[in-house]
């Protein structure tokens, strides 16, 4: 019975993690030119960590064909990117199109914990099979939303300030 139930949670959860990732990124597409070199750097490290996710939730969802090496890649890529947000975010740059809030450099400890958290995450990803993506995506995922839910400006923030 229990694992009827999670075999349905399972089968919603690719269409779940399609809108979630559409949230995660959304702002990307959008954004304006960015002119300090180093704000400029870890954009794109997320730009980067945005595109390995990307693939692990195609898969997830039957958009392309499971394949473990592509997983796995992009689990590495994962992991590299995570380990390198601390470095990237560890002076206080600002620019006027970044969405990063200076509440990162008030609350640096607990900035660095959730990069760290982030790359743990990255490295608890099971690419071997797609059930294991089933089961360490999501995980994933919620370490990118929840950094941002606190250190980054949503597009409402920047329609109303
Ligand atoms: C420790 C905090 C933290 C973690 C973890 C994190 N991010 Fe970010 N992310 C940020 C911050 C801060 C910005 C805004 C950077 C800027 O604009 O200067 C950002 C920006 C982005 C952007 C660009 C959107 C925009 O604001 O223009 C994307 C895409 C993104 N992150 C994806 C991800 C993904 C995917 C993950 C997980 C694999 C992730 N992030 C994990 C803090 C984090």
């Amino acid at each position: 019975m229990t694992s009827l139930i999670s075999l349905r949670h399972l089968r919603l959860l690719p269409a779940l993690l399609v809108l979630i990732l559409a949230l995660v990124g959304a702002q990307l597409d959008a954004a304006a030119p960015i002119a300090d070199k180093h704000v400029k750097r870890r954009v794109e490290l997320m730009a980067t960590q945005k595109a390995a996710l990307t693939t692990l939730a195609d898969m997830m969802a039957g958009r392309i064909v499971f394949d473990a090496s592509k997983a796995k890649a992009a689990r590495r890529t994962l992991i590299k990117s995570t380990g390198d947000i601390r470095k990237r975010f560890k002076k206080p740059r600002m620019d006027p199109n970044s969405h990063a809030r200076p509440l990162i450099w008030q609350q640096w400890r607990d900035f660095e914990t959730r990069a760290a958290r982030a790359k743990d995450a990255a490295k608890g990803l099971s690419a071997h099979t797609m059930n294991g993506l089933l089961r360490t995506v999501p995980n994933m995922m919620q370490a990118c939303l929840s950094c941002h839910e606190t250190y980054r400006d949503t597009p409402n923030d920047f329609i109303t300030h």
